[in-house]
């Protein structure tokens, strides 16, 4: 199945997927690629289908961006599947996104063991329905001795809330006098996200044309390359991924520094 799909053509005359694999293997790989997967409801609707026929597809896309993920080398790969905001969706829609963990899960578990991915989940959990967290416990234990890709789902996740956990927890230390105040500083801060054992995002893609953050990763994003795309999620292939890594690898990183700057 896999050497079908690597010899798939980009286009008429274009490099093979696996050619340019190859080569987006042979330059600097981002080590944490986080996306906004959009464009589900969109996708459905221009199909005359329900939202949740857009959102189901959506499950499909990431087993096929997980692999491809794996297949280049990326170690974090971060889905915001779930926003502390989608609670204010059609109860019906909120029901059968709750679901999805479930449903991948189960049918894929097999084939993130095979592929040595590991789950892993930032959010809001306690507020998570008992089936969905379930699921997602079963995943994170069977894959916890996996060292490959992290499979990283934001589930109920919002960047507000995470940072407002993480102010919390200071607070408290500083009142009990386990810290001092002159010891808050951003390493501080990092050390009580919800990403505090990974690394930032190298690279942020989201889908949809829409050009917004969403409540995503604020702080982890301050320095992450962007790539924004048309395509809808459903239809975000290996294809679409390689070409915001070829995008990515096209950047000049600099930090806040001037280094590479040509002189202006
Ligand atoms: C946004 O598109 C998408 C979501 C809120 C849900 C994303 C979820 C998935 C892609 C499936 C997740 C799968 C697993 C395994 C958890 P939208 O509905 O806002 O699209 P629209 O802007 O076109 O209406």
């Amino acid at each position: 199945m896999l050497d079908k799909l690597l010899r798939k053509k980009t286009g008429e005359n274009g490099p093979s997927i696996s050619d340019r694999l190859t080569k987006v293997k042979s330059r600097t790989i981002p080590s944490h690629v986080a996306i906004i997967m959009d464009g589900n409801g969109r996708w459905a609707r221009r199909r005359s289908l329900p939202r949740i026929a857009g959102h189901h597809e959506g499950m499909k896309t990431v087993r096929k961006i997980t692999r491809i993920a794996n297949d280049i080398g990326i170690k974090v790969l971060t889905l915001y599947a779930f926003s502390t905001e989608n609670w204010k969706r059609p109860k019906m829609e909120i029901d059968f996104l709750m679901k999805l963990p479930g449903e991948f899960l189960t049918t894929y578990l097999p084939e993130l063991i095979e592929q040595n991915v590991r789950v892993e989940m930032i959010g809001n959990f306690d507020a998570l329905p008992p089936h969905t967290k379930e699921a997602i416990v079963k995943a994170i234990e069977a894959t916890s001795k996996n060292d490959g890709l992290i499979l990283n789902f934001a589930m109920n996740y919002g960047s507000r809330l995470e940072m407002a956990m993480a102010v919390k927890e200071i607070a408290q230390l500083a009142v009990n006098n386990e810290i001092a105040i002159e010891e808050i500083d951003e390493s501080l801060i990092e050390s009580h996200l919800m990403t505090s054992h990974l690394p930032e995002p190298d690279l942020l893609i989201r889908t949809s044309g829409e050009v917004r953050l969403s409540n995503f990763m604020l702080w982890q994003l301050a320095y992450s390359e962007f790539s924004f795309t048309e395509v809808l999620w459903p239809d975000f292939d290996e294809s679409c991924m390689l070409s915001a890594i070829e995008e990515f690898q096209m950047r000049n990183r600099r930090f806040g520094s001037v280094e590479g700057d040509k002189g202006n």
